[in-house]
């Protein structure tokens, strides 16, 4: 969601009325693959295990890397052994700060430069210094990963330690309040909310506390590096980010663009943190030194030691209402961890800026600084954590004010955005309520704190809503082979995490074409394959659209061109045709039509090729694009140990156009038993003296399993966004966005205990 406020970087300087109003995409009304339902093209390959993923790049003569971290969090390495290690069976090279080449670190990621990945712009094994706990000290590499891990085991490494910053209380007095928070401004003041706030019929003013969280895709972070000589290079990689990777990647090693590729076709899971980190960086580093392919998979314990996940936060939500219950003040800020090296401000507030009308706002984050694995975008970054301290402070208001939470929300429904004015492009989230209230059987809900009783557990409901801006990132490319035969192949360098992108694009590439899916086939994963942007903001979808939109278009131009005087079509300009049934078709008269076999044949041509960019994503400027969601929980509570249960989970979206109902069921059901794992069971244990991390595993750091999962029902509203391609929204990052606050509000609803810290735990319910 870096992209909002990248676009205005970039665009900012367009006046107003230059800016398209978006006119609605064709297709909004003419569908025929998309919103059906259609399982994954690449499942059958993925259950028979055809689908190769960066760990399982087949290659002869393959090394094996494994990664040594630091145990402390700041100092000095003073003294470095590795002949031991060096000198074990199937040793090929130890790596460290003496023997790493001279690197450049990549640039952060940034508003105005999409090929500007990097998480982190600290050095990468260039020196003595030790910046955080697990950071990486030496990598191992032999011929086998048990040699690796063993001879690591080997090392001598002393260190002398200096006091780290670790400790978030201390490290508060000394907070910064940035200008931006990458994707908006940070400070937002509008009327006087503290006063406001004072002089309100009704108040509540609460501190909310969300943890660290690490990132769990199943899939272990991994690549596969192939050098050729020492100026060519193949990577393998579990990516979220293909094209902007060989980018960086191409500078840090001083390669040509066309000496670098990035292969990615298949990622086990990504959600913010499968993006360019040091291991990618060192892996090649030490395959160009030992010129053999070389392969790095991170061990669990090392995906928490050098992978960010999610700052922890301290909130503030304070909102004023008058009697009626319209909101007359929100205050909305907090505390949040950034190291100065990373490039991730936790934008827990952004929903805040959104969700409700009020007379007068106050938000303000505040970044500390600690000596740690900068965090990054994870899933819903932000928002995910945001929602809940805001959420949870309106059902608090609600039941002080004995007002149905549904019915004090619906009471502050904007009309248009309350901060920009921009008007929403589309905006249903009163049917989301209405819809999901109905179907989840919100009636049956006792107003009462604990009356509802089954034997010792104690029966609950609660609900929020929250949203997540629409994104389409500039600059993504497309292109379009169409054959004889009439079939085509429609390339981008998309990622496909599992989510659907591959299906999905591919019944977009048909509609768009006229053909049926069978005769269309979508290829990504590429960096040889025209660009596309990362896979991040919920904004691939969109993106990737925009670009087979642009390429069609040109296309159409082609094709109309190619057709000529002998054509039925003779004398159609490209704006009076379109692609349809497996041609060339006129808008007005349905008659004049010529196939895509007949065009090319008659011109001679065995097949016509075209690459374009989409346009800028202007409608982003002009209108307030988001993603909503509505969460409904019913839960619970065991009297005698604590103990929740989640009964039934309900999510009711208002996201556009859904374009594949099946793999978006999947997208936010995941999305929501992440939320699971938020609200109740997600920590990482870091003990403020040492700044380690002390439970990196998934024995340790609990995320739901089968068992913890309850029955979810996904609705959504379906109607088309008029400015978006397709009519589509993201859906990636709604879906967790919301449930923590759902869970507090019906662990509240079934006990009377209001629990302002995640994770929910038992012991804070006894
Ligand atoms: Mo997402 S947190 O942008 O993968």
């Amino acid at each position: 969601n870096a992209i909002v406020g990248s676009v205005r970087t970039v665009l900012g300087w367009m006046p107003s009325q230059w800016l398209p109003g978006g006119t609605p995409d064709p297709l909004i009304e003419r569908r025929a693959a998309i919103g059906r339902q259609a399982s994954r093209l690449d499942g059958p390959l993925k259950v028979a295990g055809k689908a190769r993923f960066a760990a399982e790049v087949i290659a002869d003569r393959l090394s094996y890397a494994t990664l040594v971290h630091s145990p402390i969090a700041r100092g000095r390495i003073t003294q470095l052994d590795t002949s031991a290690a060096e000198s074990a069976p199937g040793v090929i090279l130890v790596l460290t700060h003496r023997t790493m080449p001279r690197i450049e670190s990549p640039a952060l990621i940034s508003m105005s430069d999409f090929s500007a990945v990097g998480n982190s712009d600290l050095p990468i094994l260039q020196d003595a210094e030790i910046r955080y706990n697990g950071q990486v000290v030496a990598v191992v590499v032999a011929d086998t990963q048990e040699q690796a891990d063993h001879a690591a085991s080997l090392l001598t490494i002393a260190y002398a330690r200096e006091e780290p910053a670790t400790r978030f209380d201390d490290a508060k007095a000394k907070s910064r309040t940035p200008d931006s928070l990458l994707i908006e401004r940070n400070h937002v003041s509008v009327g006087k909310a503290e006063r406001e706030l004072a002089q309100a019929a009704h108040r509540v003013d609460n501190l909310y506390r969300t943890p660290w969280q690490n990132h769990n895709a199943i899939e272990l972070h991994a690549l596969t590096v192939f050098w050729e000589g020492e100026d060519a290079l193949t990577v393998h990689d579990a990516t979220q980010m293909i094209a902007p990777s060989a980018a960086v990647l191409a500078k840090i090693f001083g390669l040509k663009k066309d000496r670098i590729r990035v292969l990615s076709p298949f990622v086990g899971g990504g959600f913010g943190g499968k993006g360019l980190w040091d291991h990618q960086i060192l892996a090649i580093a030490a395959a160009r030194l030992i010129g053999r392919p070389l392969r790095l998979v991170l061990s669990r314990e090392s995906v928490y030691r050098i992978i960010g996940g999610r700052s922890p936060t301290e909130q503030r939500v304070a909102i004023g209402a008058d009697a009626e219950g319209r909101f007359t003040a929100l205050i909305h800020g907090g505390h949040s961890v950034m190291p100065t090296y990373g490039a991730c401000p936790e934008a827990y507030t952004l929903g805040s800026r959104s969700l409700y009308r009020a007379k007068s706002f106050e938000i303000l984050q505040h970044h500390v600084e600690l000596d740690v694995v900068p965090n990054t975008f994870m899933r819903a970054p932000g928002e995910a954590i945001g929602s809940f301290a805001m959420e949870s402070a309106v059902d608090e208001l609600a039941h002080r004010m004995g007002i149905d939470p549904i019915e004090l929300r619906l009471r502050n429904e904007p009309e248009r955005h309350p901060i920009s004015g921009a008007p929403f492009s589309q905006h249903a989230r009163r049917q989301a309520f209405t819809d999901g209230a109905e179907r989840f059987g919100w009636g049956r809900r006792q107003s009462e704190p604990g009356a509802r009783c089954d034997g010792e557990w104690r029966i609950g409901m609660g609900c929020a809503t929250g949203s997540f801006p629409y994104a389409r990132m500039p600059g993504a490319a497309a292109r379009i082979t169409l054959r004889r035969d009439g079939s085509a192949v429609v390339a981008c360098s998309a990622q496909e995490m599992g989510m659907g992108t591959s299906t999905v694009q591919t019944q977009h590439a048909a509609d768009r074409l006229g053909l049926p899916l069978s005769d269309v086939i979508f290829e990504l994963g590429d960096s040889a394959l025209p660009a596309a942007p990362m896979a991040g903001g919920s904004s691939q979808t969109a993106s990737v659209a925009g670009a087979i939109i642009a390429a069609a278009e040109k296309l159409i131009g082609e094709l109309v061109r190619l057709a000529g005087n002998d054509s039925p079509l003779a004398g159609l300009r490209a704006g009076e045709v379109r692609l349809v049934d497996g041609g060339v078709g006129s808008i007005e008269d349905a008659k004049r039509h010529e196939a895509y076999s007949s065009i090319l044949a008659r011109a001679g041509r065995e097949e016509v090729t075209v690459t374009a960019t989409g346009s800028p994503p202007l409608e982003m400027l002009k209108y307030a694009m988001h993603s909503t969601s509505v969460v409904f929980c019913e839960l619970r509570v065991s009297d005698v140990t604590g103990e929740i249960r989640v009964d039934r989970l309900l999510g009711s979206f208002d996201c556009g156009t859904i374009l594949n109902p099946q793999t978006a069921t999947s997208q936010f059901k995941g999305g929501m038993i992440m939320g699971l794992g938020l609200a109740l069971t997600e920590e990482t244990l870091f003990d403020e003296r040492s700044g380690r991390i002390m439970n990196p595993s998934l024995a340790d750091y609990h995320i739901p399993v089968h068992l913890d999962v309850p029955e979810i029902e996904v609705m959504w509203t379906g109607i088309p966004d008029p400015r978006s391609p397709l009519g589509a929204r993201g859906i990636g990052e709604i879906g967790i966005t919301g449930v923590g606050a759902a869970v507090a509000n019906a662990v509240f609803n079934a006990t009377g205990k209001r629990v302002r810290e995640l994770p929910i735990t038992l012991d804070k319910l006894l």
